[in-house]
């Protein structure tokens, strides 16, 4: 049977651990705040944003919530963010993307202060962690190292097949991986016979956006597999294509007109060792991981 990898247990302890830190930091007069900014009305950003800020309460740190309109110009995002970095309450800056059209979203993430950068999606972090210097690495692939150590999961000399190349899942989580020793294989639209390569993996994370791209034929028996996709799906016949006589989704389903699958097909982690279910697996750990970023933020900015 393959272990089921508990993303909502690993994200608690994290959260414990984080909101123990703020307690200690109280004591020398500090508190860690976090900037959530939300331009105009996308309700998934809306969402996100809300639970941000919820955990930020949960945990102790401060947050200010700022929700310019969806009018807004680069150019009063840019103040707004020159303002935020000028702000000694605030350690980490957010800004929920996607972003309105009208605003060159790499202009102003590079505009960030990479010291507030707690998304991990400035350059200068981006190439600390290529070049092995402590910095703030991006939080859904920080969070899949988190799940790989705390389930004791072997990574040192491991092979890595990471499915994907994004800048904000595939290519830092292969960093990290690399990092640990692990040996890594980064994959992407051009990879030439994809299956065979990924049956290579003794890890392989999936992060390419397509529901159940991989399949049982594709992993490795006894294999860990990290399913980073959240895919909503809509159809009855994606629904019995991935979960096929399974009572709680066909429930899920019926309920509410759509249900959420990986990047992994369900019939692919029968064939692993471990695997992250989708939902329930990675998805928990990038809120835990911003938090535990913006601590350490706080505690970097001022040397500690
Ligand atoms: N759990 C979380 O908190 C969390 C956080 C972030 C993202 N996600 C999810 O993770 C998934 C990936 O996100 P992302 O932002 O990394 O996506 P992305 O920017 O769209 O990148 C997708 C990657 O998959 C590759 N790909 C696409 N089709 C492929 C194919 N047929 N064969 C091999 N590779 C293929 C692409 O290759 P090319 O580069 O060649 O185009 C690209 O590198 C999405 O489902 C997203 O919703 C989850």
């Amino acid at each position: 049977m393959a272990k089921v990898l508990d993303g909502p247990a690993i994200a608690a302890a994290i959260k414990r651990e984080t909101a123990e830190e703020v307690r200690a930091l109280s004591t020398h007069g500090i508190r860690p705040g976090l900037a959530a900014v939300l331009v105009g009305h996308v309700p998934a950003s809306e969402i996100y944003v809300r639970s941000k800020v919820q955990t930020c309460a949960e945990l102790g740190l401060y947050s200010d919530l700022i929700s310019p309109p969806d009018t807004v110009t680069t150019e009063e995002m840019l103040d707004l963010v020159r303002s935020l970095n000028d702000r000694d309450d605030i350690d980490g800056i957010l800004i929920q993307l996607p972003l309105p059209k009208q605003v060159d979203a790499k202009f102003l993430l590079d505009a960030v202060d990479p010291a507030k950068d707690v998304d991990g999606f400035h350059p200068v972090n981006a190439g600390k962690l290529q070049a092995g210097r402590p910095a703030l690495a991006p939080c859904t692939p920080a969070g899949i190292l988190e799940i790989l150590k705390r389930s004791s999961l072997p990574i040192s000399g491991q092979h890595a097949v990471v499915v994907g190349r994004s800048d904000i899942v595939g290519k830092p989580v292969a960093m990290l991986l690399l990092h640990e020793n692990a040996t890594v294989t980064i994959c992407h639209s051009k990879t030439r016979d994809l299956g065979a390569v990924t049956r290579e993996a003794d890890i392989l994370v999936a992060a390419i956006g397509r529901p159940g791209f991989v399949t049982p034929e594709m992993v490795k028996p006894g294999a860990t597999i990290i399913d980073v996709g959240i895919n909503r799906i809509t159809t009855r016949e994606e629904v019995d294509r991935f979960f096929a006589g399974d009572a709680r989704r066909e429930a899920t389903f019926a309920k509410r007109g759509s249900t959420i699958v990986g990047d992994v097909h369900p019939k692919a982690y029968e064939v692993s060792g471990a695997y992250t279910p989708v939902p329930g697996g990675v998805g928990p750990l990038t809120i835990a991981m911003l938090m535990a970023n913006t601590v350490r933020a706080a505690k970097m900015r001022r040397g500690l």
